[in-house]
């Protein structure tokens, strides 16, 4: 499938299958945050993949979902993500101005992912002190965000954004997703 395809059927998948994700999988995900973009290519990133049974149930502890409708965005038991990615970044190599380096990581990976079928959900909802401890993250390294990764157990849909931005479950349990009309959005040539 191509990248733009993906693009398309990507949404922040929140329900995931009871199926495990192979190690070199995740290798391959966090492998293509190692070749993202990175700004002056300082590479301040690191990763921790979490796919330990006992961590995974402690760090959902630690994460908000879709705090518009919560608690309904919450991984239902049985649905919870079968592994995580924790972004962090070394604050040696840089302490501001490293956000771009994480969103081109975040969206490599999350393609990546797709990919492979596997659904994924970025999260900044994160308990950082929590996490830190949980993980043994040593100074200087902080906490930018988390990736939430597994199988789909649901497919959001988007719609055309009217009046409001918020997704909404409807009473079937379906999840939409506005989104701004490309014409809203696009400007050729002149503003
Ligand atoms: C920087 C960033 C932080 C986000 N943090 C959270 C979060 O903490 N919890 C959550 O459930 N979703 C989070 N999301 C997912 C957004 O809610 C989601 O991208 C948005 O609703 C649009 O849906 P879509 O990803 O399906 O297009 C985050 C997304 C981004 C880009």
């Amino acid at each position: 499938m191509g990248v733009y395809d993906l693009i398309l059927r990507r949404r922040s998948i929140r329900q995931f299958e009871p199926r495990p994700i192979e190690r070199q999988i995740l290798e391959n995900i966090v492998g293509a945050a190692r070749l993202a973009p990175s700004a002056a290519n300082l590479q301040p990133l690191e990763f921790i993949v979490v796919d330990d049974e006992t961590l995974k149930k402690e760090l959902l502890r630690c994460l908000k979902w879709a705090a518009y409708i919560a608690p309904l965005g919450n991984p239902e038991p049985g649905h919870e993500p079968q592994a995580y990615v924790v972004t962090l970044v070394d604050c040696r190599v840089r302490e501001k101005g490293y956000e771009y380096d994480v969103g081109a990581a975040m969206e490599n990976m999350i393609l990546t992912a797709l990919g492979e079928g596997i659904g994924s959900c970025w999260l900044i909802s994160v308990d950082r002190p929590r996490v830190i401890e949980l993980l043994k993250i040593p100074e200087p390294y902080k906490i930018d965000c988390v990736l939430a990764l597994g199988y789909p157990a649901e497919q959001p849909k988007v719609e055309e954004l009217r009046d409001s931005c918020r997704y909404w479950k409807d009473p079937d349990g379906q999840f939409h997703v506005p989104k701004r009309k490309l014409d809203s959005i696009v400007h050729f040539n002149r503003f």
